[in-house]
């Protein structure tokens, strides 16, 4: 039976078969890239932090549990395999229905695997749910929109609002409170934490929110990803953590917290008029008012942003001038509608005016 089906895989497998594996090969070595210089920003096992750490012990203590499920199972299999297998002159082999040492035997050791992976993992269920004590975590509102991230940071360090990037001090826990204006949507930042549910919560039960928390051990950009299906841009639904020294971090909240400077410049005003923008955007986020609901994010200081249209484009004067000049042609479906479109001359104004908003 054995030499049987080697002789019919032989048969089938060419070179051109193996020449496939050479790219799967590759794929997989790419996963163990180390962190570094990231070509995979997405790599939930280059760990940015404790949560993302815990988690991918408990993930790797589960794998080569089942590793070891596997090997034991296929070597029994190949085993019985070959030692009865059908050789010339045997007889039929003797029928036997139940064996109760066996049956005892494989009931209690997939129970045992189970427990051995169940008591840890419902520990570490229940430990990961609040942050570590001892250090009084940075408090974040966080609120999903089709398609962009909002971020508003608590009265003491100014009750800013921002977008799209999650500023954090390095080494402090960051505490989450997610929502959603829409629709669900998942916060993912793979290498910091895994993905938590934000779904829409009326203000009369705040405390359905979801809650997560991690913590960031290197200052750098994290990549962040919707991970629910929310419509037809959910992939372009992007956030990066930026992680910063304290110091930095502070000062970077203390620079969001004031109106940019030029957010008063007359020119830069008029066209952000003209053109509508004032609809959906603010410029200024000294004093937002908690019930405030804007339908753009807001723009105080949306040239210092990693990212234009919710991480789709990098922010450069170019890709703003083409997101003004049709926003649906970048990002389809986009809720960013212009009343009338712009003229070349108010695009080029708000280009400057949004891009000086630092
Ligand atoms: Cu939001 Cu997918």
């Amino acid at each position: 039976m054995v030499v049987r089906s080697m002789t019919w895989l032989r048969a089938r497998v060419s070179r051109g078969w193996l020449l496939l594996l050479v790219p799967a090969a590759g794929l997989f070595t790419g996963c163990n890239e180390l962190p570094g210089a990231r070509t995979d920003p997405a790599n939930t096992f280059a760990y940015g932090g404790t949560m993302a750490r815990e988690l991918g012990d408990l993930y790797m203590m589960t794998f080569w549990w089942a590793t070891a499920v596997f090997v034991v199972t296929m070597a029994a299999f190949f085993l019985a395999l070959w030692r009865f297998r059908e050789r010339p002159g045997n007889p039929i082999p003797r029928q036997v229905h139940g064996n109760t040492t066996f049956e005892v035997m494989w009931t209690i050791a997939p129970t045992l695997v189970l427990v051995i992976v169940g008591i840890p993992t419902i520990q570490k269920l229940f430990e990961l749910e609040h942050p570590p004590a001892g250090q009084p975590p940075l408090e974040v509102e966080v609120i999903g929109h089709q398609w962009w991230w909002e971020f508003r940071y608590p009265a003491e360090l100014g009750g800013f609002v921002t977008a799209s990037d999650l500023h954090v001090p390095v080494g402090r826990p960051v505490q989450l409170a997610l929502s959603s204006e829409d629709v669900v949507h998942s916060f993912w930042p793979p290498r910091l934490a895994g993905k938590r549910d934000v779904f829409p919560v009326p203000a009369t039960t705040p405390w359905r929110k979801n809650h997560m928390w991690f913590n960031v051990a290197e200052p750098g950009i994290y990549y962040g990803q919707c991970a629910e299906f929310c419509g037809i841009q959910h992939a372009q639904m992007r956030f990066f953590v930026v992680a910063q020294p304290e110091n930095e971090f502070l000062a970077w909240a203390q620079r969001q917290s004031q109106p940019s400077p030029n957010a008063s410049n007359s020119e830069g005003q008029a066209a952000f008029l003209r053109g509508g923008c004032v609809a959906c955007h603010v410029v200024n986020t000294s004093t937002p008012d908690p019930n405030q609901k804007l339908l753009g994010p807001n723009l105080a200081h949306v040239g210092s942003r990693l990212s234009l249209a919710g991480g789709t484009l990098e922010n450069n004067d170019e890709n703003l001038a083409r997101w003004l000049h049709d926003p649906q042609a970048v990002k389809p479906g986009t809720k960013m509608v212009l009343p009338n479109p712009l003229s070349e001359e108010d695009i080029q104004t708000l280009v400057r005016y949004l891009r000086s908003l630092q």
